[in-house]
């Protein structure tokens, strides 16, 4: 799922993380982005450091940045790093790096960041704790449990397949975060209905994903039709998204 290689890959072929493929979204729980983007913006400060893993081409990172003193974004990627530098350019922010580190030994010094945040990107609960200031807050957004479970039992496999029916990836990681010394301060699921404009779109889109690293647009064609035409609407083909967001801080 988090392969640094599968995203220099799509960084190589579509220039950026992804671009998605032209949808409309219906958000019943609210849009899980904007509350995370919420979330990193009410503990900016103009002192704060934000340290961001699996940055990817920094666009998310980028909307957040202007509340931070000081902003560094990491990945293992070469090529989204590469992409990230150019989004930099065009925003003309000058409190942002990006670096090549590995988020599970980041090489940073202990209580280097006020702010953690790792959006769909890698969760090291131990090397966060040891990167985050006593009192220090990471906000974390991971894929759930039911994230596009019907396109997967279509294709009868795909990333996390089957787990729909075990325990919830957010209490494993409320678990994980509480086991490695974090106190929870918020948690929240978030399904989003997905409407691809077109079966283009859904394609272009499951080509930027790793939910089958191994989609091929021609060797998947049956399963990718089946699919289209079970979900296919007036509104355009329906994916539905499951992701959840977790808040914790550290002992002050
Ligand atoms: C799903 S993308 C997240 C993109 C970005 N956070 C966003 O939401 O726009 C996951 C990213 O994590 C990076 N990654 C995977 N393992 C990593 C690791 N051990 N250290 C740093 N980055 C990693 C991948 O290269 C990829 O760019």
């Amino acid at each position: 799922m988090m392969n640094p290689e599968f995203y220099s890959r799509v960084a190589d072929e579509f220039g950026e993380y992804t671009s998605g493929g032209l949808r409309t979204d219906v958000f019943p729980d609210g849009d899980p982005e904007a509350a995370f983007d919420e979330l990193a913006r009410g503990l900016g400060d103009p002192d704060g450091r934000l340290v961001d893993v699996g940055c990817a081409d920094g666009r998310s990172l980028l909307r957040i940045a202007p509340v931070f003193g000081s902003v560094l974004g990491i990945d293992m990627s070469p090529s989204m790093l590469e992409s990230a530098e150019r989004r930099l350019e065009k925003v003309g922010l000058g409190n942002v790096r990006f670096e090549r580190r590995d988020a599970s030994r980041t090489g940073l010094p202990d209580g280097e960041a006020d702010v953690l945040t790792s959006r769909r990107g890698p969760l090291f609960p131990g090397e966060f704790l040891r990167v985050l200031r006593p009192g220090g807050h990471l906000i974390y957004m991971g894929i759930g449990e039911t994230d596009v479970r019907e396109l997967k039992e279509t294709f009868g496999r795909g990333q996390f397949f089957g787990r729909w029916d075990g325990r919830p990836v957010m209490d494993e990681v409320v678990e994980e975060l509480t086991g490695s010394g974090f106190t929870v301060v918020l948690e929240k699921s978030f399904r989003t209905v997905e409407f691809y404009h077109s079966p283009v779109e859904l394609d272009r889109f499951l080509r930027q994903v790793p939910i089958f690293e191994d989609y091929d647009t021609v060797a998947d064609r049956d399963l990718f039709e089946r699919y289209v035409a079970s979900a296919g609407s007036d509104r355009g083909v329906r994916l539905d998204r499951h992701w959840f967001v977790v808040q914790a801080r550290t002992a002050a």
